[in-house]
């Protein structure tokens, strides 16, 4: 039997920084700080990034670009990859990811580009534990997501992998 599926997805849009709960503010102000440390040169597009972690501490990183272009890296994937490496063992409750021109003070709408989408899901897979998404969504407003999952689905994941094991 053939089926036509329809895949939706939540999200919750907060059209103004006072609409945000107070933990989302804290956690969008470090992504919007982590711009500032942007390496940028070639792009001029400074991306932040910041992680909530359930202890209630918060990391941020931002995108490190290089001469040769394909070996710089995305803001999310060195915040998760450093998270990653530390020994914090605390999971992650939100990450939030924001976006400015250099020399800009306006911040702009972003969403994570495809490969960040995949980094994203393996530590939602290696945690086993949903994550909000809390994206800058332009002109002062933000996009909430529930999960990574809703970013990318049809994804390949740790199952897939797991199914082919002899
Ligand atoms: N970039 C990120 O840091 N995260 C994304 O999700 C999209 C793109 C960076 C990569 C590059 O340094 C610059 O933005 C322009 O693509």
């Amino acid at each position: 039997m053939k089926k036509e599926l329809k895949i939706l997805f939540d999200a919750t849009l907060y059209e103004d920084w006072s609409d945000l709960p107070e933990d989302y503010q804290r956690l969008m102000s470090e992504a919007r700080n982590a711009t500032y440390e942007a390496y940028a040169p070639y792009s001029h597009f400074h991306v932040g990034a910041a992680i909530l972690l359930a202890d209630g501490s918060i990391l941020s990183a931002n995108n490190q670009e290089n001469s040769s272009y394909p070996c710089g890296a995305c803001a999310e994937q060195s915040l998760l990859y450093y998270y990653g490496a530390s020994a914090r063992r605390s999971p992650i409750v939100a990450m939030a990811i924001t976006a400015r021109r250099a020399e800009k003070k306006d911040f702009l709408k972003i969403a994570p580009c495809g490969k960040c989408r995949q980094v994203m899901l393996e530590t939602y897979h290696r945690q086993k534990q949903a994550y909000t998404i809390l994206l800058e969504y332009g002109g002062g407003q933000f996009l909430s997501l529930p999960s990574i999952e809703v970013l990318l689905p049809c994804d390949f994941n740790p199952d897939i992998l797991q199914e082919i094991k002899p």
